[in-house]
């Protein structure tokens, strides 16, 4: 018996196999596993070397495939330098291709000077299936840019070949593939920022389930979600407080070490006001 809402101590290979044997599927995996870019998590997740990291993604995606739901997706974040390897893999897995998003951010940080600056990282988004998935479009509408081009009408032609005036989206814009956030360094974040060294911000990872969370017939969010990296619990934080405006995400967050776990449950526990 699963229990939903929850942080996991433990290692998500191990209960991923649990879950394939035991037919537990999700709708939604939305994780940002290592990068293998040698941070130190209080284990040797992220100090691979190449041929060892690509076998273990690709174990790791074959297991998620058979975990998903028939219309779910798996979101994964990644790094320049690997993000084609893993691409790749999602193809050779079966997976099917939806998008290549950048979160961008200019607050980025770095002592190299032998390179740019990275301003950005990519992630992935495959759906298992060709013919129908989640995205939730109109929940993700950013505001226009310039209201310039407002002020003196725009047409255009529709299918019928019919001459259309365009009207704005009351709703907003539609989103692009760059989504710009901040990262949580420097002190406008200190209220938010835990000691875990790779802590997504929690508007972009809010903003992830808005986007691929299956609805209900209310509008409200109704989907399993997994992230089985799920570091100092970001994942789950962002869904609680989804559900304290009445979505009904059940979700579940697998984390290796005891250290980020605590440090997930205090934040759930805040959420939840414990
Ligand atoms: C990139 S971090 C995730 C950070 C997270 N998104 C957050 O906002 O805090 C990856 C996490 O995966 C954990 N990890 C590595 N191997 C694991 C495994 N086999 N099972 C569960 N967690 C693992 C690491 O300890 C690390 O905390």
């Amino acid at each position: 018996m699963i229990e939903y809402n929850r942080n996991y101590v433990g290692d998500s290979d191990i209960l991923v196999k649990k879950f394939i044997k035991n037919g537990i599927k999700f709708d939604l995996i939305l994780t940002d596993p290592p990068y293998n870019l040698n941070k130190d998590f209080g284990n040797n997740s992220d100090c691979l070397s190449l041929d060892e990291f690509l076998k273990i993604c690709k174990k790791r995606i074959k297991m998620y495939k058979e975990i998903l739901n028939d219309y779910g997706s798996l979101v994964w974040f990644g790094i320049h330098k690997y993000i084609g390897y893993i691409q790749v893999i999602m193809y050779e897995t079966g997976l099917y291709y939806r998008t290549m998003n950048i979160w961008y951010y200019e607050n980025g940080f770095s002592r190299n000077k032998t390179s740019p600056l990275g301003q950005y990282e990519p992630f992935l988004t495959f759906s298992k299936s060709n013919k129908k998935w989640t995205y939730n479009v109109d929940d993700v509408r950013i505001p226009y840019k310039s209201t310039e081009r407002l002020k003196t009408p725009v047409y255009y032609r529709n299918k019928n070949g019919e001459k259309c005036e365009w009207v704005p989206n009351p709703k907003g814009a539609m989103r692009g593939d760059v989504w710009e956030y901040p990262t949580l360094s420097g002190k406008a974040f200190a209220k938010e920022k835990t000691s875990h060294p790779t802590q997504k911000p929690e508007a972009l990872i809010t903003e992830l389930i808005k986007a691929y969370c299956p609805k209900n017939a209310d509008g409200k969010y109704e989907g399993t979600i997994l992230d089985p990296f799920h570091g100092s619990g970001t994942l789950g934080v962002c869904c609680e407080k989804l559900n304290k405006q009445g979505h009904k995400i059940k979700w579940i967050g697998i984390e290796l070490e005891k250290k980020w776990s605590d440090i997930c449950e205090d934040r759930i526990k805040q959420v939840r006001g414990e």
